[in-house]
């Protein structure tokens, strides 16, 4: 009784000190105005509970004081900001072409500018890319998906005439794959915006709205609500997340009922579907399989601080091991991934990536957490390089087969039968990814949603998403970018090799009227590197807002919880190879840069080759302990292993 009394006691204070506030504004809102929303069901969108901040708190789930003067930038729902000022028709309609028409539909554009094929990468792996749809996840929703998919599924039926929301793209009658069928629609929804929702007024520029923070705080893993974390995310044990061993693997705790988002599990042997704190996790195969590692190394991790400071409680190991957890992916992005694609010299020159091992601080309190509307777009352009095939290999690297990758969307129950989890982890560091070549692979630009649709083609939705987020003309992106200036079509040739400057001339009346993303699919890729241009200009601006703008950002030394320098040169140790030696299921063999092929250069080793980051730089003098024995890296790796096996192993 008493201590019910003391819950009920808690939770009232703790709803008293709650404060409201407008998402969209980031300004305070009354408690009638917070009744109007209720009523009205637009709460969860358009406002922000947020408790008052404390500058000695380390970074919140919910993303909210971030920013200790704009205190909602950097939560769920913080609106993104444009590069460029958005450009539409009037009533926010797609623009027209300079000469006043309706652009070419986007479907024929995809038809015409990029080829279907199949060719490999000889460079990268599809852990690479299956990473960067991971990270891209971590500051991205995916309900503009859902929306057309579940919410609104009528759109290429005679109801979707009737509903604004109902953009479907049309198939020309002479489409190369499709004037075999008959089908000649694609759903497809307007994006979600402050507007559409009801936070803002319609008449303004729709502001696209997102319900994941705008930080790289894995909120995939850790949600963006203190409060689902809490329930659904934390075990109250040993700093660990729940989870559930089964045949000596261990996963993210599973929704009993066998419902949830996993709408492609083959009933009735497929049963598993992740219950966590954001279900984002069961969607794309690549975010599935990332977000199950990252899980199970924050259980890693806290398992290893356990046995390094035995005196810290649940609540300390937790922060600690998210706070390390976030630290590594950091890194693993910005230091190992990012310069393969974008080239090292590049981001170094560009200032994107720190120029010593040691400290860096840019934060600037005047700058707050924020996507740019570009951001998540631009990185759209990696379907082109999205392989279509995963391929399964046995332990030893001999291949058993393939399955299309875009049955696996929210299809978690696969990775969870017989030892395919063992087979699929040993493809993302063995099969090659698709070649950045001007081709798309005809799954994802035919079958992109898989069983979920009848047809879908993914590059034709991201050509069309283009004009309803209103982004300029290519090559106003290309003038912001490289200051060129572009008059004419053979102005392109600075970009765009000659034979694809001739496609853009068959399909675009002028130059202006090219998009954003067909100006991006063409170009030629940036020197030291292999993304487009336009994209990696894009790409950094955001990157280095994302280091200046997060107060919690992993290598500043001044911020709640700061990592000591020899904390931070055990974070710079982390690559995505150690981490797949330690919470892959089965893998003692690996390259050491598993983001690039094997080759003589990158050959397999043995895991105790892979550099190893301790965790006894955290080792708190306050706890008496065994510490200096276990100093040597060799030991230090068989001893962290040892750990979660025998957490795995229920010792
Ligand atoms: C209120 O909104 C939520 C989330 O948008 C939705 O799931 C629910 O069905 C809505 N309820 C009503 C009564 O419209
Ligand atoms: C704004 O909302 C009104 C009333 O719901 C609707 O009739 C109108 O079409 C909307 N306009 C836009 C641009 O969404
Ligand atoms: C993939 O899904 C399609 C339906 O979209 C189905 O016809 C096909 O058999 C599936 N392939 C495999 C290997 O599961
Ligand atoms: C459009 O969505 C509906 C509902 O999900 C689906 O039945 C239909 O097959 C979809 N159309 C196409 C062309 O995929």
């Amino acid at each position: 009784m008493l201590l019910l009394l003391y819950f009920l006691l808690v939770t009232v204070a703790n709803a008293k000190l709650m404060i409201n506030y407008d998402s969209f504004t980031g300004i305070p809102i009354s408690l009638e105005e917070v009744k109007r929303r209720d009523e009205m069901n637009i709460t969860f969108w358009c406002t922000n509970q947020i408790e008052p901040c404390d500058p000695e708190e380390g970074r919140r789930v919910d993303g909210s004081c971030s920013n200790l003067r704009y205190i909602t930038r950097g939560a769920s729902h913080t609106p993104t900001y444009r590069v460029l000022p958005a450009v539409y028709d009037k009533n926010f309609e797609p623009r027209l072409s300079k000469s006043g028409h309706s652009l070419p539909s986007a479907r024929f554009l995809r038809t015409s500018l990029l080829a279907e094929g199949r060719l490999a990468d000889r460079q990268f792996t599809t852990l690479a890319t299956n990473f960067l749809v991971f990270m891209a996840g971590d500051v991205l929703s995916l309900h503009d998906t859902v929306k057309y998919v579940l919410w609104k599924p009528y759109c290429c039926q005679p109801k979707g005439k009737t509903d604004r929301d109902c953009v479907p793209n049309k198939i020309p009658d002479d489409d190369p794959v499709h004037r075999f069928s008959n089908i000649r629609c694609l759903n497809m929804t307007r994006p979600e915006s402050f507007q559409s929702i009801g936070c803002v007024r319609n008449d303004t520029v729709p502001e696209r709205i997102m319900s994941a923070t705008p930080t790289f705080d894995l909120s995939l893993l850790y949600g963006n609500k203190l409060k689902s974390l809490l329930e659904k995310g934390r075990l109250f044990q040993s700093g660990l997340l729940k989870y559930e061993v089964e045949k000596g693997r261990m996963w993210p705790p599973s929704i009993q009922t066998g419902g949830g988002v996993c709408l492609s599990n083959q009933k009735p042997q497929e049963t598993r579907c992740h219950n966590t704190p954001d279900d984002s996790m069961n969607s794309l195969a690549g975010i599935n399989l990332l977000s199950v590692w990252f899980w199970r190394l924050h259980n890693f991790i806290a398992t290893g601080l356990s046995k390094v400071n035995p005196c810290w409680n649940d609540d300390k190991l937790f922060y600690t091991a998210r706070d390390i957890n976030i630290a590594i992916a950091t890194q693993i992005f910005f230091y190992e991934l990012l310069p393969a694609y974008f080239g090292h010299e590049n981001l170094l020159r560009d200032g994107v990536l720190s120029p010593t091992p040691g400290f860096r601080d840019h934060y600037s309190e005047h700058l707050f957490p924020q996507i740019s509307l570009e951001y998540p777009f631009v990185l759209r352009w990696f379907h082109t390089t999205q392989e279509g095939n995963m391929n399964l290999y046995d332990t030893n690297g001999n291949y058993l087969k393939k399955v299309p990758i875009v049955n696996m969307t929210l299809r978690t129950g696969f990775f969870g039968m017989d030892d395919n989890m063992d087979y699929v982890t040993q493809g993302n560091f063995r099969q090659a990814t698709a070649k950045a070549d001007y081709m798309v692979d005809p799954d994802v630009a035919e079958v992109g949603l898989g069983p979920q649709q009848r047809a879908s083609d993914l590059l034709t939705d991201d050509l069309a998403k283009n004009r309803y987020f209103g982004f300029q003309p290519y090559i106003k992106y290309r003038e912001f970018c490289f200051k060129q200036s572009f008059k004419s079509f053979d102005d392109l040739l600075q970009a765009i090799d000659p034979e694809r400057v001739e496609l853009l001339k068959e399909v675009y009346e002028n130059v202006q009227d090219i998009d954003l993303m067909a100006g991006i699919w063409l170009e030629r890729l940036i020197e030291g590197g292999n993304v487009p241009p336009t994209l990696y200009c894009i790409v950094v601006e955001q990157l280095l807002r994302v280091v200046a703008s997060d107060r919690h950002w992993y290598e500043r030394p001044n911020r709640p919880n700061a990592f000591t320098y020899e904390q931070l040169q055990d974070i710079r140790k982390a690559s995505v190879a150690r981490m797949l030696c330690d919470v892959g299921d089965k893998v003692t063999h690996i390259q050491r840069q598993a983001f690039y092929r094997i080759s003589p250069n990158n050959p397999l080793r043995n895991c105790n080759d892979i550099d190893v980051a301790s965790l006894w730089a955290w080792k708190d003098p306050k706890c008496d302990n065994l510490g200096s024995q276990f100093d040597a890296s060799y030991n230090t790796a068989n001893f962290f292993k040892n750990q979660f096996l025998k957490l795995i192993r229920n010792e």
